[in-house]
């Protein structure tokens, strides 16, 4: 089983995401589906062999903090999942580790599953810190001090939406890295997606890796012709 997780970004709407509900009625699959779109489509859809997410969450549970949804929202609507830290919020909205993290914790507080992003900048990777900037991603942005499920997403950030791939190798030491570093944490046998320009024709592959244990698609995840064969790609 692997996890295919679709993150709209602010695109869509509620009739397209009816429309993907319908597609996806008829796929079969042991795969974990997961669409995490606008705040104002989670309501659209009773979901039916797919779960729903979000893709930001406040830090806070409730109060004078307008504009924000807390996870208790998110958990009533009938949410299951909440994408946080992902590089747009990192990038535009200056989310650092411990702004990640204790968004993390809220969403673990009210019952749901945070799929919490890490990944380097190119500047990052031309300077040689990838393995760093990956680490320290994770330990400052999970949280160990708590028990509930999280996902962790490695999303390098130079990729994302550029159709550029790392390659295998770069891949399996991300992941590894990823996999030790959450051990050492308390938390071995979390899931790790990987996210960056995954399509159709590179998911089989990226999943087949060592430690990969789904995919998190952004543009491909739209249109059900381009998202179900990345779901049936694998079984
Ligand atoms: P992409 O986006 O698949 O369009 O590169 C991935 C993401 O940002 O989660």
């Amino acid at each position: 089983m692997k996890f295919i997780a679709g993150n709209w970004k602010m695109n869509g709407t509620c009739d397209a995401l009816k429309t993907m509900a319908e597609a996806l009625v008829n796929v079969q699959t042991e795969n974990r589906i997961i669409l995490c779109v606008p705040f104002t489509m989670l309501g659209c859809v009773k979901p039916n062999g797919f779960a729903i997410g979000a893709q930001d969450v406040s830090a806070h549970d409730h109060g004078a903090f307008t504009g924000e949804i807390s996870a208790g929202m998110l958990s009533a609507i009938g949410a299951q999942y909440v994408i946080v830290g992902h590089s747009e919020r990192r990038q535009y909205h200056n989310e650092t580790n411990e702004v990640v993290r204790s968004k993390a914790v809220t969403t673990i507080k009210a019952g749901l599953t945070p799929i919490i992003c890490v990944g380097e900048t190119m500047d990052e990777k031309q300077s040689g810190k990838t393995m760093e900037i990956i680490e320290s991603g994770v330990r400052e942005s999970v949280p160990s001090d708590i028990t509930g499920d999280v996902i962790v997403a490695y999303e390098p950030r130079w990729a994302i939406g550029a159709g550029l791939t790392p390659t295998t190798d770069e891949i399996t030491a991300a992941h590894t890295l990823i996999a030790d570093t959450l051990k050492s944490m308390g938390r071995a046998g979390t899931p790790i997606l990987y996210g960056a320009s995954v399509k159709a024709n590179n998911a089989a592959e990226i999943m087949s890796i060592a430690n990969v244990d789904g995919v998190l698609v952004g543009g491909a995840s739209l249109k059900p012709d381009d998202f179900i064969p990345i779901i049936t790609s694998v079984k």
